[in-house]
């Protein structure tokens, strides 16, 4: 009899996830109070100097923003200009005799939303599993077999619950790439029969800690079409796991904050947790966030805790009872070690990941690089908590071009010299000042406004009053709190366009917003109750790489579109998917923006979305694929031939347990549920969308 279920809440969770999800992936999150408390609406000393000091410099970058930006084919109000006739059902104009219409990239008949047990694709499209959970990527790793799993062979398997993906080139191997995988979080529940949450055993423990982390896998592509398939063996595969050796780096590393007892030197860290989303740096590294890395101590007791969301109980998974660096009291410094951006170099299988200090602490969701018109590269991050902030670093150093040793070890050194900044946007509509919006598009015609990078130290200079740089770097959420930082709608991952730099921001849902003793709609968070969230686009001054103005507006506001609270960039509600809870995004060659979505509220499964961000369709979103019961939608690549997602936590869905399964995905009735990297690609080998 398992004990799991009367501790779960049965309230329903704020984004429509189960409450195994909630459990296990966030530790709660949204069932725990607000961690921030803060009161930073109110614009203190720090910050009337900081703008004032700015405000010249921050009125001319939003001016030369603003006309830049007029300078992208069709932005502005009144984008969905181009009218075109309605699609049918299959996404094809009445009457035409050619293939589904669209932007280009994104000429496929959408899927409609369902709940089947099963990744649905557009028509003539098909599809295939490249990786499970449990598949072998090590020599000596055994053949998957659940009712045997041992820690020694999970650690040389694919880990659990597959998020943020990437797929990068192998040189000098023709049809073949290099896959990086997070993999987020263990699901016990669903990983082992008969799981007892009181009294988990050591080996139980011990298999959770290698499927944690990241893999490294080759994959082989086939010839004809866009199916890919992993190598179970390569010079490069590789796992890391919450036990691999990693190193801190940058301008905290060392601190006495990020020493313990058993390393003084406070630069050597045990693993890496919570890997959520990430992104590929323009000299051939992987990102990696670490996310809900609280949820993993216990008997936390400090504000400091508390403001990160470190219980003061005993911890979901009971690792306190087998390492002592799990517990708070034992090793205060231990969690201090986590919630970091990881940096991986996946062409050396000897090389240690790095834990890049100067890009602060947080629930990191992601990392997404571009390089600044002068080659220093700028990296764009989300706090994904409700009411918590979205961050940038902008490297003091620039990046040398080639491959040359020389090269790779100067870029391997970008991201620990620079400068972190937290966001503060403004509104410029009048009905949603001071947090009085409505949701109603205001009477300007667009959610915008300009917004301001505040930064927070430099190296080894703080620029927050109080708090020495090891302090902000540490405890960022603190940093961001004293100097004002906009509280917004969890935000998840973000990346910059290829094409035209602007950077979007997937915010994911809040509930929270606009209840008593929270804060109400501003005109980038425009919906109390924030049930389906929205989708941020910015455009910086990219002419003065040391600008700290830019200007921002909502490109979607999810939702039906039948809902009058939604908006997709102006373009014509009657002619797009339906989309709720933004979470993952990317971009294809085209410049479209792809969509994936974590905890559907309007009755289907999560999915994967596909929006033109230019031209005459800006704003056309359709959907690609849904993905099995219970799962979410991550990681997605999209290449010229195919589409890849990893189907998160298929299965995951209340009342569901190993011996109990919700899902048959993916391998059928009687198997067990798997987490696993999907390839979607056209049946007759042409690019996706075209
Ligand atoms: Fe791991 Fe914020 O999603
Ligand atoms: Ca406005
Ligand atoms: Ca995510």
């Amino acid at each position: 009899m398992r004990r799991l279920l009367p501790l779960l809440s049965t309230k329903p969770h704020a984004g429509g996830r189960s409450a195994l999800t909630c459990r296990y992936r966030c530790g709660d999150a949204c069932f725990q109070e607000v961690p921030n408390t803060s009161d930073n609406e109110y614009a203190g000393d720090i910050i009337a100097r900081a703008l004032s000091r700015r405000s010249m410099v921050r009125t001319a970058a939003v001016v030369t923003v603003a006309s830049a930006a007029a300078t992208v084919p069709v932005l502005g109000a009144g984008t969905g200009q181009a009218v075109a006739a309605p699609l049918d059902q299959r996404g094809q104009r009445p009457g035409g005799g050619r293939g589904p219409d669209g932007a280009r990239g994104l000429r496929f008949a959408p899927v409609a939303p369902n709940k089947k047990d099963a990744v649905t694709v557009p028509s003539g499209y098909s599809q295939n599993i490249v990786i499970r959970w449990g598949d072998p990527i090590l020599r000596g790793a055994p053949t998957f077999r659940a009712e045997r799993q041992t820690a020694k062979a999970q650690a040389g398997q694919f880990g659990y619950n597959n998020d943020f993906l990437s797929l990068l080139p192998l040189p000098g191997e023709r049809g073949r790439q290099l896959m990086v995988a997070n993999h987020e979080y263990t699901d016990e529940v669903l990983m082992f029969r008969g799981y007892d949450p009181e009294k988990p055993t050591r080996e139980q423990v011990e298999i959770a800690w290698a499927a944690h982390g990241l893999s490294v896998v080759a994959v082989q592509e086939e010839r004809r079409t866009g199916r890919i398939i992993a190598l179970s063996r390569h010079p490069l595969n590789r796992r890391l796991t919450a036990t691999s050796a990693f190193e801190m780096t940058g301008p905290a590393a060392g601190s006495p904050l990020l020493r313990t007892s058993v390393d003084r030197s406070g630069v050597r860290v045990r693993g890496t947790l919570n890997n959520c989303a990430g992104g590929e740096t323009p000299w051939g590294t992987t990102l990696h966030g670490e996310e809900n890395f609280n949820q993993y101590f216990a008997h936390g007791s400090s504000a400091t805790d508390k403001r990160y969301g470190i219980g003061t109980g005993p911890s979901e998974r009971k690792w306190e009872r087998f390492d002592k660096r799990f517990d708070v009291r034992q090793e205060p410094n231990e969690s201090h070690r986590f919630g970091w951006v990881v940096e991986l170099d996946p062409y050396d299988a000897d090389s240690v990941p790095r834990k890049r200090t100067a890009l602060g602490r947080f629930k990191h969701e992601a990392a997404a690089p571009r390089l600044t018109e002068d080659g220093r590269p700028v990296v764009y991050m989300g706090d994904d908590e409700r009411f918590d902030y979205f961050y940038k670093f902008v490297s003091s150093k620039r990046m040398k071009k080639g491959t040359s040793r020389a090269a790779r070890e100067h870029n391997l050194t970008l991201l620990d010299e620079g400068t972190l900044y937290v966001a503060k946007l403004t509104g410029d509509s009048p009905e949603y000042a001071a947090g009085s919006g409505t949701g109603a598009l205001p009477a300007d015609g667009e959610f915008d406004g300009s917004g301001v990078w505040i930064p927070l130290a430099t190296g080894d200079v703080s620029h927050v009053p109080g708090m020495t740089s090891d302090e902000v770097y540490v405890f960022t959420r603190l940093a961001g709190d004293k100097v004002g930082a906009t509280k917004m709608d969890r935000p998840e991952d973000v990346e910059p366009s290829p094409r035209t730099g602007r950077v979007y921001l997937a915010l994911t849902n809040n509930t929270d917003r606009g209840k008593p003793g929270k804060p109400g709609a501003d005109e980038a968070n425009p919906r109390n109750l924030n049930k389906h969230g929205q989708i941020l686009e910015l455009a910086e001054n990219w002419d003065d790489p040391a600008s700290d103005g830019f200007a921002w507006r909502l490109f979607l506001v999810a939702g039906d579109p039948k809902d009058p609270q939604t908006y997709f960039a102006g373009f014509p509600k009657e002619r797009v998917s339906p989309i709720s809870c933004p979470d993952n995004v990317a971009f294809d060659p085209h410049g479209n923006l792809w969509i994936s979505t974590d905890g559907n509220q309007l009755g289907s499964h999560d999915g994967l979305f596909g929006v033109a961000t230019h031209g005459e369709r800006r704003g056309e979103l359709k959907q690609f694929l849904t993905v099995p019961i219970g799962a979410e939608t991550c990681g997605p690549v999209i290449q010229d031939r195919r589409v890849l997602v990893a189907v998160q936590h298929p299965g995951e869905v209340d009342g569901a347990s190993a011996q109990k399964p919700a899902s048959a995905w993916p391998d059928g009735p009687g198997r067990m549920v798997r987490p696993s990297v999907v390839a979607v690609w056209r049946k007759d080998g042409a690019d996706i969308g075209v």
